[in-house]
């Protein structure tokens, strides 16, 4: 079982394509012969932009990823040779063992999901990353509650959301968590995006890309919002949105980036990795569920859309051209890469 990994050998470099060792789970460990990775904008942010200066060179990354489970340790429970999986790793798990940029990966965490035989793995490796943060922040963070999975529909319960950015791959997961958990949601797309968004269940859509004035009123028009969430969070859209929280009166805006300023006085910016909470022993239970029932049921019954996906060729070599692709804008489509081409 020889392994390679691309690797990232110091800051903004290209990544380079190594033997790298072939791992050894530890007891509560699995290894993972990995065929999909799915590309994710934190992944070319770190690689390209360097965001998170203190990453270890020489780094393996990648955070999301298929396969067969090929070795287990000897306290897994849940899990055997053979099984089908999809992995999310969490943000700021330490080792290039568990980077997903190589054919054989260390899976160390909880967020393992089987995948039943008849889904293409792609499809839960393109969303589950975001759909962990969709569950961690609406429902472990929030308390909002989760949708349910037996075709019932669930009561309305009386609150209105802000998805600004329906169109993303996160904002999109929200929009169609959210309503089917009985929620309002009022969201965004482009006009080119619509459609997709069309059927994710919003109360409303509004186009982002007119004028800021108008956009701004239309949004204010159709609040007030309980939650208010930019999934874009830009200087662009955080000074409208920022403008939506402070004509509310103030509070809580959810970001997607870290930073300071730039907000209108009595708007707090609220950033962080959003799976976090579910790694929580409160959500121990919420965890569970978004692993063994969301995600493999919600895909099957149709409740998670997911975008469009393109794979990117090239092996291991292509994860440089994907994520260029990421930055330049997915334009709604997932990025993957299949290490063993
Ligand atoms: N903190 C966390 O836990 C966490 C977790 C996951 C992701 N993120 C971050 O969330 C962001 C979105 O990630 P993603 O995977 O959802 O990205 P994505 O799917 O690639 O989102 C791209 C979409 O965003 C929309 N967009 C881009 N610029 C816009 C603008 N100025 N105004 C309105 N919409 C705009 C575009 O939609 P249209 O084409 O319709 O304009 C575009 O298709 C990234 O920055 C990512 O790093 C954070």
């Amino acid at each position: 079982m020889s392994n390679f990994a691309a690797i990232l050998p110091s800051p903004k470099a290209a990544l380079e394509i190594h033997p790298v060792p072939t791992y050894t789970p530890g007891s509560t460990e699995v290894l993972v012969k990995n065929t999909c990775i799915a590309l994710n904008a934190i992944e070319a942010k770190i690689a390209i932009h360097n965001v998170i200066p203190h990453t270890p060179y020489l780094a393996i990354l990648g955070s999301t990823y298929a396969g067969t489970l090929c070795a287990i340790g000897s306290s897994v429970k849940d899990f055997k040779i053979g099984d089908r999986v999809v992995i999310s790793k969490r943000f700021g798990v330490k080792g290039n063992q568990y980077g997903a940029f190589q054919r054989y990966v260390v899976c160390s965490d909880i967020m393992i999901s089987r995948v039943p035989s008849h889904i293409d793995l792609q499809i839960p490796a393109s969303l589950m990353m975001n759909l962990t943060c969709v569950v961690g922040l609406f429902s472990g963070r929030l308390g909002l509650e989760r949708p349910p999975l037996d075709g019932r529909e669930a009561e309305k319960k009386g609150k209105k959301i802000l998805v600004y950015g329906g169109s993303s791959s996160f904002g999109g997961l929200s929009v169609g968590y959210l309503t089917q958990a009985g929620y309002a949601v009022v969201t965004t797309s482009s006009p080119k995006n619509s459609s997709f968004v069309e059927g994710l269940g919003a109360i409303t859509i509004i186009d982002h890309t007119q004028e800021q004035e108008s956009l701004v009123k239309q949004l204010l028009d159709h609040g007030p919002y309980d939650v208010v969430v930019d999934f874009v969070s830009n200087a662009d859209t955080l000074a409208i949105t920022g403008r939506v929280v402070e004509a509310q009166g103030g509070g809580r805006l959810f970001t997607m980036q870290p930073g300071r300023g730039g907000l209108p006085a009595g708007v707090e910016r609220v950033f962080e990795p959003y799976s976090e909470s579910l790694y929580e022993e409160r959500n121990r239970n919420l965890q569970r569920w978004l692993v063994h029932e969301y995600l493999p049921k919600g895909i099957e019954n149709g409740l998670i859309k997911p975008l469009p996906i393109e794979k990117v060729g090239g092996g291991l070599k292509g994860l440089n051209d994907g994520l260029r692709k990421i930055l330049v804008g997915g334009g709604g489509a997932r990025f993957i890469v299949e290490p063993w081409e």
